[in-house]
């Protein structure tokens, strides 16, 4: 393992100057740590394409979100109104406005034509008017005929559509949620073997007040105290929960540091030792890359804590895609020897990476701190799976990902015999995980990622999908399409 040996404050003192690294150091240094790995990555690759094939031979699994972004790729304008009209509706309250902004999407829609070969329901601009349509054909048929403003806002047709279209907003939603209460989603849970091992997350990032730090805090709370319950033992074996800081403390920011330190941690503290009471896995979420040094200050303060040395459930996520990702890992590793016990991480590509790049864009800064090339994300990802492969005395490595390669190079790298589980978001990477099992007899555990909370709290986390299955680059977007080579 790299930097073992290296004191805590050591490794704070290199995160924090490896922040903007130049991009080609950081990533000559992942391909050169992947270099005995080859014969291993090259089995990898045949195995992943042999996944992608069995999963496209039934496009039955497909979901109805991805057929719904091939129709309407996010960088055509059809896309981009679908995009704004789903981060906005939701959360317009008053009809006359919802109403001008449902004529104004649909319109640009139509403006920029729509693919010939769709049906009826694909032509009205969305495929989620699905379940809507049904209900309503007639008001369906007006708007493929026509989609302009007067048409949608005759005083009968607008209220319809408009419900029509908040409906088909739901749906979306009900894609990624499992529940709008945690007793909600354990029901599912418990009549659904694949959310048999789940990371619940109480949906809510960004709090704007006091009061919703309150109510998230009070929500993991309850959620904890649902999740006790469980027969299962050992932290692995259960369904935990996931935690983003940014639901705790309206003032989660660097400038407001102490501020964090006073009002964060005591409600952090407090929620692990719940987490530990009731034997549970309890992870800290990635957020945005500026957030990342206040997010490892509360880490310490959760793993000094001597209360919980016993429990190995206390967890964080780390975003490959930041290149200071194996430096975050080996810190990690260190925090768990210097306080005796052992963490989990759970290890992702990274999900903020437009508002990354937008951000360091307005900043006008030099670099960035996550990488600007897919592939050197992925390579720093293999990398991190070395890293955490080789410290499994202090860590226990979850790896979330729901790409074919990505399994199949974690399956070869993986030392015989090591304990670890894999991570799939709720509504995505079933086949893949389908196709993988079916393959591999032995495939270690995959836990659910499941976000529980309702509409309203739903959109960031909605959007960071929308843009995920809808990227070029990501593999969700590619996988099931025939059109698009498996290499
Ligand atoms: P792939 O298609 O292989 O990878 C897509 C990813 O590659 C993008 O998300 C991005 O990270 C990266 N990428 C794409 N284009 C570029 C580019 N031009 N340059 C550099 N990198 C690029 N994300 C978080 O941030 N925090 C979390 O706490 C978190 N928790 C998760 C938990 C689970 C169980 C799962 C499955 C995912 C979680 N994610 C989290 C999301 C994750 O970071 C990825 O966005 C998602 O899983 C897509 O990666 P992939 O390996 O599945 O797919
Ligand atoms: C997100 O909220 C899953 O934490 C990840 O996008």
């Amino acid at each position: 393992m790299k930097d073992t040996g290296v004191s805590l404050t050591e490794l704070r003192t290199r995160l924090r100057a490896a922040t903007l690294r130049a991009e080609a150091d950081a990533s000559d240094e992942a391909v050169a740590d992947l270099v005995p790995a080859l014969g291993a990555l090259e089995r990898a690759r045949e195995r992943a394409a042999r996944w992608v094939e069995a999963a496209r031979a039934d496009q039955r699994s497909r979901p109805l979100v991805e057929r719904m972004l091939e129709q309407f790729p996010l960088d055509s304008a059809q896309g981009k109104a679908l995009m704004s009209l789903a981060e906005a509706l939701l959360r317009t309250p008053d009809a006359r406005r919802a109403d001008q902004l449902i004529a104004e999407r649909l319109a640009t829609i139509r403006e920029a034509g729509v693919p010939g070969d769709t049906d009826l329901l694909l032509r009205t601009g969305f495929t989620l008017l699905g379940a809507a349509g049904r209900l309503l054909p007639d008001v369906l048929g007006e708007l493929a005929g026509e989609f302009s403003t007067a048409s949608l806002t005759r005083p009968v047709i607008a209220p319809v559509v408009r419900a029509a279209l908040r409906q088909s907003m739901q749906l979306l939603g009900h894609a990624f949620i499992v529940g709008q209460t945690i007793d909600e989603a354990l029901a599912r849970g418990a009549a659904d073997p694949e959310l048999s091992l789940c990371s619940y997350d109480v949906l809510g990032e960004g709090a704007r007040t006091e009061a919703d730090a309150q109510r998230y805090f009070d929500a993991y709370s309850q959620a904890i105290g649902a999740l006790a319950q469980q027969a299962a033992h050992g932290t692995h074996a259960r369904s935990g929960i996931s935690v983003k800081l940014s639901a705790l403390e309206p003032r989660y920011t660097l400038l407001q540091s102490s501020l964090v330190h006073e009002r964060l941690a005591p409600r952090m503290l407090e929620l692990a030792l719940q987490a530990a009471r009731a034997g549970i896995g309890f992870t800290v979420d990635a957020e945005e890359a500026d957030r990342l040094d206040l997010s490892l200050d509360i880490m310490e303060a959760l793993a000094r804590d001597a209360r919980t040395r016993e429990w190995d459930g206390l967890g964080l996520a780390v975003q490959a895609y930041g290149r200071r990702a194996p430096l975050v890992i080996a810190w990690v590793a260190q925090l768990a020897r210097e306080s005796g016990r052992r963490m989990s991480v759970r290890l992702v590509k990274g999900a903020y990476w437009d508002s990354e790049i937008k951000r360091a864009q307005e900043r006008g800064l030099a670099s960035f701190p996550v990488y600007t090339s897919k592939a050197a994300t992925d390579a720093s990802y293999l990398e991190c799976v070395r890293d955490l492969f080789a410290v499994p005395e202090v860590i226990y490595p979850q790896f979330a990902t729901h790409n074919a390669y990505t399994v199949a190079a974690v399956l070869e790298l993986a030392p015989p015999g090591a304990a670890y589980e894999f991570q799939r978001l709720h509504g995505m990477g079933e086949a893949l995980y389908a196709a993988a099992r079916a393959e591999v007899p032995h495939l270690p555990p995959v836990r659910v990622y499941a976000p529980v909370g309702t509409h309203e709290e739903l959109l960031p986390y909605l959007v960071r999908r929308l843009l995920e299955n809808g990227a070029n680059t990501s593999f969700v977007h590619q996988f099931m399409n025939p059109q698009i080579p498996v290499e």
